[in-house]
């Protein structure tokens, strides 16, 4: 198995319906029904918005810091036998407050989680739920200032269509005056103009999703001119139809186009498997042959944020 660093990965995407059901036992929360398969079922999407909507209604079962320490943990081992050796995180502190979580828990329970993984490095990157708007994020900002060493940097996710990167220029600023990174998703459901939004306007280091770039070729050039990495998420695209069937995946024209690439899970218990799984959907079903996939995998370690020394031990 390639080890592989994974940078496009919500830990609330890893709540696997038996997870769900444990946590709603132990916190009281009633659930449509308490049976695997029948929940299992349920993960069956039309586009980003029906996902949305069934990730958002699972939360709940998350309410105390042992709770987001135990969904942490069981995504860290999880990753850990899919070659992943660095992770960075996202997480969704807006969807935990207004299900009335206090953000200690949240950062309690994640951090405690990396902290005690000793197999891995791991670190969190705090993401703004873009259709509740600019002054939600940025209020949610100012309340996780005094966490500001529990992370590394911001993104951006939720709807992506009709609420564009631009908006959030003034968080962005505040989170590069606070010396953290800055991703954000734009052009998964969104076009071209929401990737060039993300770099012109938010300043992104790393674009998630990004494969609608591909319509336009000038955004390409740039892309690659300035090393801008994209992860990729193959399974979550196929199951959000943002592609037909993986085999109409832009990913090996991107390889060819020499965007620095890399592949990750999304959010892998809704999707249908974790990284490891996207490497075997590449080889079996897009037919990428064994150095392109070595190729993404090097990219991951080159765009992840770990320091230069510590990626050199990877690559
Ligand atoms: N939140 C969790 N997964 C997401 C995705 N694939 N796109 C946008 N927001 C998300
Ligand atoms: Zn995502």
């Amino acid at each position: 198995m390639l080890p592989t660093a994974e940078l496009h990965i919500h830990i609330e995407g890893t709540l696997e319906p038996e997870m769900l059901v444990r946590l709603a036992a132990r916190n009281g929360v009633k659930l449509p029904t308490t049976d695997i398969d029948e929940l299992r079922a349920r993960y069956r999407f039309t586009d980003l918005q029906a996902f949305l909507d069934l990730y958002y209604a699972n939360l709940p079962v998350l309410r105390t810091e042992q709770d987001f320490y135990d969904l942490t943990s069981a995504y860290l081992a999880r990753a850990a036998t899919a070659g992943v050796r660095r992770a960075e995180i996202f997480f969704d502190p807006q969807a935990h407050l207004r299900n009335g979580v206090p953000l200690e828990a949240v950062f309690a329970g994640l951090s405690g989680a990396l902290d005690d993984a000793d197999d891995i490095s791991a670190d969190l990157i705090l993401c703004f739920l873009r259709d509740l708007g600019a002054e939600a994020a940025e209020e949610t900002f100012r309340a996780a200032l005094p966490f500001r060493d529990r992370f590394i940097g911001v993104g951006l996710d939720s709807a992506e269509v009709g609420n564009p990167p631009g908006i959030f220029q003034d968080v962005y600023r505040m989170a590069a005056a606070e010396g953290l990174h800055r991703v954000a998703h734009a052009g998964e459901e969104g076009g071209p103009d929401y990737v060039w939004e993300a770099l012109d306007v938010l300043g992104v280091e790393r674009v998630d999703h990004g494969i609608r770039a591909m319509e336009d070729v000038e955004l390409v050039a740039r892309l690659r001119d300035d090393r801008v990495a994209l992860t990729v998420c193959p399974l979550s695209n196929v199951a959000l139809r943002v592609v037909d069937k993986l085999a109409d995946h832009v990913l090996p024209a991107m390889l060819d186009e020499g965007l620095l690439v890399c592949v990750n899970s999304d959010d892998p218990a809704y999707f249908g498997g974790y990284v490891d799984d996207n490497f075997a959907a590449l080889r079996g079903k897009l037919g990428l042959d064994e150095q392109q996939l070595a190729t993404l995998a090097w990219n991951s370690f080159d765009a992840c944020f770990a320091s230069a020394e510590q990626k050199a031990r990877w690559q």
